[in-house]
């Protein structure tokens, strides 16, 4: 009866965003701004104190930045999965509020930096049932992402089970079916969440290529953590403590002596570039 109780609670609580959105969106150019936008989990402690930034169509913009910055939140607020409390969300031109739920977050994919994949196999993981995706579309996604071959060296291949949240596969080779599954959902707007946890030569490959293929002509945001993925990107944000602290492209901001990018450049990237 208690754990009924608890139950209950959970599906009486309200959810803190109300759909009261009119617009069903329409396909996403995939234009993004954020005016002005300050939010915070907590009322009396904002995490995110006045950004502003732009991505254009089809633009890859990179968000680095220390831990706690306010990277992962940005993600959270395009999403809409909390209301923000002051300034403005656009997407073509449009505050997303105006939008209904369903129809923005349909055209969002997210991969996340922990992916969670059901306990089924690889396939239905990709389509999650959907009888819309066809066989022929998840092959081709697979050539086009280039894990096809990795997807076939496993036993059974694309209908190998993957186990309670994907237990079977390594992090990198979960986050590469992750690509999988947001490719053949054709998102007009991509969001990437870089894993920071070390992953192998080969899958480290294979998610390289994957990111250039996905982010090609639509608008992503990538928060990013690895070097090829930042240089690749068509802007940079710099994040600090809630606050744009740069922008720019890879070489501007290498080129501001005293910069926060170049610093962070020197300590976390060069070694890795002379190794
Ligand atoms: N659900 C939450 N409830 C309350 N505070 C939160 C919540 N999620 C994040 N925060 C706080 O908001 C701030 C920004 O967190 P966020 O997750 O956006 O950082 P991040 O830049 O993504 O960091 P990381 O690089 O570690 O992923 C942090 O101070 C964090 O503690
Ligand atoms: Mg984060």
């Amino acid at each position: 009866m208690i754990a009924a109780n608890r139950v209950f609670d959970v599906l009486d609580t309200e959810d803190q965003i109300q759909d009261k959105g009119t617009i069903a969106a329409p396909e996403f150019v995939g234009k993004i701004e954020f005016q002005n936008v300050h939010f915070g989990y907590n009322p009396d402690e904002e995490v995110i104190k006045g950004i502003s930034f732009q991505g254009k169509p089809g633009e890859t913009v990179a968000i680095v930045g220390a831990t706690g910055a306010g990277k992962s939140t940005i993600i959270n607020l395009l999403n809409r999965f909390y209301e923000i409390n002051g300034g403005a969300i656009c997407i073509d031109g449009q505050n997303i509020q105006e939008y209904s739920l369903d129809s923005l977050r349909m055209q969002i994919a997210v991969v996340l930096q922990d992916v969670f994949l059901f306990a089924d196999t690889i396939y239905n993981n990709i389509t999650l049932h959907n009888p819309a995706i066809t066989e022929a579309q998840v092959y081709a996604a697979a050539d086009k992402i280039g894990v096809r071959d990795f997807i076939m060296s496993l036993p059974g291949g694309f209908h190998y089970n993957v186990k309670e949240r994907g237990a079977m596969l390594s992090s990198g080779q979960r986050q590469l079916i992750a690509f999988l599954r947001a490719y053949v959902s054709n998102p007009s707007i991509l969001i990437l969440d870089e894993a920071t946890s070390s992953i192998d030569t080969y899958s480290e490959e294979l998610i390289q290529k994957a990111t250039e293929t996905i982010t090609k002509g639509r608008t992503s945001i990538v928060i990013a953590h690895r070097l090829a993925t930042i240089v690749k990107a068509d802007k940079i944000i710099v994040m600090d403590k809630g606050l744009i602290v740069e922008e720019g492209s890879h070489f501007e901001l290498l080129n501001k002596t005293e910069g926060y990018y170049k610093k962070l450049y020197d300590s976390q990237f060069l070694a890795e570039t002379k190794i």
